[in-house]
């Protein structure tokens, strides 16, 4: 029977195990991460995800959507914690700190689960908020999820769930290495492959349909898509540009690609 723990000191083993979610290799050896703020964790609460842990400030579950919140923590059987704001404020990775925060156990899909829809494939997406941002995109065009290529920053980082707001709980996460994706996009995805490439010459404004199963290809915010990737492309396309930028900024790019392909 869960029930609700009062702390009061940063020090505690506990909160200091929380606050070491910030590190990737501790999110590794854990498999858990962490999301803060109301909006937030309402949307794993709307997408069924239960907390393992959740913490709350004191004073600040009353009513309304916070007193929900530690309800749903403490029927999901989660570690329930109440702290004071100076506690909060130490686990918080913002400046004004939210009134609460809860750790969850990381959720990979796997590619099985990849049968038809609007996939997004990144190789080697190195920054965690062009990842967030793209997540969010995601979810709001209802696109199926986010396939992660190679050496990838965590989408389970702080920075990347925060910019995700909340569609980090709404989109398939699945990881490939290098040659399984290369597998996966020749020998099994049965649909067409879109890959964007600054040097394509057709531009993204092109028909698509509105119902069909497209993998749409991103290359990383440096080198770009790599040769072998973007060699299994059905079609190439590009953003065209008039200024002096020599690219976009891929979350940027991934968002109007996405757009254009569900309008
Ligand atoms: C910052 S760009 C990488 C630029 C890299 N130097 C190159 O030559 O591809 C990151 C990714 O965003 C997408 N992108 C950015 N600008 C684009 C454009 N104008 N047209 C198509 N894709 C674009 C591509 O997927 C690209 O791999």
């Amino acid at each position: 029977m869960a029930y609700i723990k009062k702390i009061t000191s940063h020090q505690n083993p506990t909160i200091k195990d929380f606050k070491a979610l910030e590190n990737r290799k501790k999110r590794k050896e854990t498999n858990l991460f962490f999301a803060e703020g109301l909006k937030v964790l309402g949307t794993a609460k709307e997408c069924e995800w239960t907390p393992v842990q959740y913490i709350y400030e004191e004073g600040e579950a009353a009513s309304g959507i916070a007193y929900d919140l530690v309800d749903w923590a403490l029927q999901g059987e989660a570690q329930v914690m109440e702290v004071p704001y100076d506690v909060m404020g130490k686990l918080s990775s913002r400046d004004n700190p939210q009134p609460a925060i809860a750790s969850f156990t990381q959720k990979w899909v796997d590619k099985s689960a990849i049968k038809n829809g609007l996939w997004v494939l990144l190789e080697e997406v190195r920054d965690p908020g062009n990842l967030g941002t793209i997540i969010r995109t995601v979810d709001a065009v209802g696109a199926q999820g986010v396939i992660l290529v190679g050496n990838c920053c965590d989408p389970y980082a702080i920075e990347t769930v925060r910019a995700s707001m909340g569609s980090i709980f709404a989109v398939d996460m699945i990881k490939m290495d290098r040659e399984e994706a290369l597998t996966f996009v020749s020998k099994e995805w049965k649909g067409e492959v879109v890959a964007t490439h600054l040097e394509a010459t057709d531009d993204f404004r092109r028909d698509y349909n509105m119902d069909g199963n497209y993998l749409l290809m991103m290359g990383s915010e440096g080198p770009g898509l790599t040769k072998e990737m973007s060699y299994l492309a059905s079609s190439k396309i590009k953003i065209p540009m008039r200024g002096h930028a020599d690219s976009l900024n891929l979350a940027v790019a991934t968002a109007l690609v996405l757009y254009e392909m569900r309008k």
